[in-house]
């Protein structure tokens, strides 16, 4: 059975999006199947893939209410692997809308638990808040995965949201787990960025990912392509993170090498990533 993954952390601009969109895209690389889900009515987690939603065609907004079935919400990209359910703006309506609806914080987990026996991994990307999708997004998921941008505000409000996740579990869903803290735009050259990293694993403990994205204009450019990281530039710093990050969340569900070492590029580019071991 697929397991659910949220990436949320209601600041604003820490590396969400880039982390579903690249994180999904890896493990699509690693020979898994993974449904990514636009979950942010800005819609950048699709459109950063290249998908787009046009008038009259349908997205997560009509999933989640429950006026479109599953096959006519979904679109493939340009890995077999990967499949992606975009955003619009409806969502933003989603909130007030349904506020009166009784069993509005489990929308999202009913219809998504029936697709986990198609996917090894279902990523939800969240916008940057902690209402209602937010919440619906982590009532679906098993584990809470949590970037972090390394800068010197980058504590400021993350005890607030762990202390929000710390209420959910506690309150309506026992079973979710924190999967832990990613680092994002880490400079290592900034004394600054050593001294978040250090600060948010002491934070975490040992949940923190060590991997850490490093800042790189590449991950910057790809989405205005409409495209992942291994689509617009396979062999930059960025796309060899995410592929360790990748593996290192495979690590920690214990996946063996021998799952994921069948690395194929879609692109056509051949990378030597380091695969460890
Ligand atoms: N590692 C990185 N190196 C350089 N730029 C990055 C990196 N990660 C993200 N960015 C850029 O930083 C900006 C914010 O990233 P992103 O959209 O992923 O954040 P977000 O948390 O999803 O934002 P929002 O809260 O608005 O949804 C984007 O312009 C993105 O291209
Ligand atoms: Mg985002």
């Amino acid at each position: 059975m697929g397991e659910i993954v949220v990436v949320a952390n209601q600041k604003g601009g820490v590396g969400k999006t880039t982390t579903s969109i690249n994180l999904a895209y890896a493990l699509a690389c690693l020979n898994q199947e993974v449904l990514l889900v636009d979950f942010d009515p800005q819609g950048n987690a699709g459109s950063g893939l290249g998908v787009t939603v046009a008038d009259g065609e349908k997205s997560s907004y009509h999933f989640l209410i429950n006026v479109a079935p599953f096959e006519q919400v979904v679109r493939q990209t340009s890995n077999e692997l990967l499949d992606v359910i975009p955003a619009c703006k409806n969502l933003a309506g989603a909130e007030t809308e349904l506020v009166n609806i009784r069993g509005r914080e489990a929308m999202l987990k009913k219809v998504l638990d029936p697709l986990r026996s198609m996917y090894k991994y279902i990523i939800i990307d969240c916008p940057p808040s902690l209402g209602l999708l937010t919440l619906n997004a982590m009532m679906a998921a098993d584990s809470v995965i949590t970037p972090v941008q390394c800068e010197y505000y980058a504590m400021e409000g993350l005890a607030h949201f762990i202390s929000t996740v710390a209420k959910i579990k506690q309150f309506l869903h026992p079973q979710l787990k924190m999967d832990g803290g990613v680092l994002t735009m880490f400079d290592s050259r900034m004394n600054l960025s050593k001294q978040v990293f250090e600060e948010v694993s002491r934070f975490f403990g040992n949940q923190v990912y060590k991997t850490p994205i490093p800042r790189n204009i590449r991950l910057a450019e790809a989405p205005s392509f409409g495209q992942s990281i291994f689509d617009y530039d396979p062999a930059c710093r960025g796309a060899n993170a995410y592929i360790q990050l990748a593996i290192e969340f495979l690590a920690r569900r214990g996946a063996k090498a021998e799952d994921y070492r069948n690395f194929q590029m879609t692109g056509g580019t051949a990378v030597n990533y380091d695969f460890g071991g």
